[in-house]
């Protein structure tokens, strides 16, 4: 087991696996009457976040509330960052006060592994720019396990956006760990040159991907990164790449949706569709609560309990 999470891609099949079932013991826990363990009482964790997060960001302050830590949230408007301070040396000071683990996003790639060489707290990768976000990775995977059993042989189609989704790389590394098959489904300007290095289908035909795939992980356009003009109109994308409930009925089969969110409902993902029984968005959010326990526990180098 590594002791930081940077990135499924460094993670064995044996540790994804570890930190999805002790999820779902966790899953176990948030149905009590009272939802809270006091597994790392004693145990300070600081939220680190230099960019726009609502469901990572609650969903580890509430991981680390239901496991008793004691939690403390930066955020770069009101701290010295503004005043010009350096990541090393914020982090050295936070260090200073006696912490255990750092939660870590940020727009730069590869911060949290650079954060590895500044201080001894563990660290947990929560979205480094374009590079990866594990924690949804973990947990799309575990909503898939609970919705369809094993992954092994499931065929996910990665839809969108994937030039700039650190969602769509820890997907792939960790369902084909898992012995998953993946595609990938979009313009040809929002997939990298070299996907197919990767070892996943591409798809630039929406239908054609349906057709392929049991499950569609819809991604996010990323409109505030769009700036290069990479699809000619969102009119043009929701006509070609959009998911709808129409397109899925022209094949004869069950689909699972997700999306990591936020949605831009009515562009990559119908409105009614987000919300029909083929989705299991929301069970993503509820679900990543416990995987964000599993990874917080299992990385905290606490001992098993009897
Ligand atoms: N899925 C996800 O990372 O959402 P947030 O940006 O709201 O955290």
């Amino acid at each position: 087991m590594n002791r930081h999470l940077l990135g499924l891609e460094y993670c064995s099949r044996e540790e994804i696996e570890s930190i999805i079932q002790t999820g779902f013991s966790f899953k176990e826990v948030l149905s009590r009457p009272i939802p809270k363990v006091p597994t790392l009482r004693g145990k300070t964790i600081v939220n680190l976040f230099f960019e726009n997060s609502t469901r990572t960001r609650i969903s580890f302050e509430l991981a680390q509330k239901r496991l008793s830590a004691d939690t403390v949230n930066f955020s770069v408007a009101g701290s010295s960052v503004a005043k010009g301070e350096s990541l090393r040396d914020t982090i050295r000071n936070i260090e200073a006060m006696k912490i255990d683990m750092v939660v870590v996003r940020h727009k730069s790639p590869g911060v949290p592994c650079f954060l590895t060489e500044c201080t001894d707290a563990v660290i947990i990768n929560a979205g480094d720019g374009l590079h990866e976000h594990p924690t949804q990775g973990l947990l799309d995977i575990m909503t898939l396990q609970e919705k369809l059993g094993s992954v092994e042989g499931l065929k996910v189609v990665i839809v969108g956006d994937i030039l700039h989704s650190r969602v769509a790389r820890s997907n792939i590394y960790g369902l084909q760990k898992l012995g998953a098959k993946v595609a990938l489904c979009g313009p040809p300007t929002l997939i990298p040159v070299k996907a197919e290095q990767w070892g996943v289908e591409i798809f630039y035909d929406i239908g054609d991907a349906i057709r392929w795939g049991d499950v569609l992980n819809i991604l996010r356009i990323q409109l505030e990164r769009q700036s290069a003009g990479l699809f000619p109109s969102r009119r043009e994308y929701t006509q070609r790449f959009g998911v709808t409930l129409e397109k899925l009925r022209r094949v004869d089969k069950e689909i699972t949706i997700m999306h990591p969110g936020p949605i831009n409902r009515g562009l990559e993902l119908e409105h009614d569709l987000a919300d029909s029984e083929f989705s299991v968005i929301l069970d993503q959010v509820t679900n990543g609560v416990a995987l964000r326990m599993a990874v917080l526990y299992l990385k905290s180098g606490v001992p098993a309990q009897e």
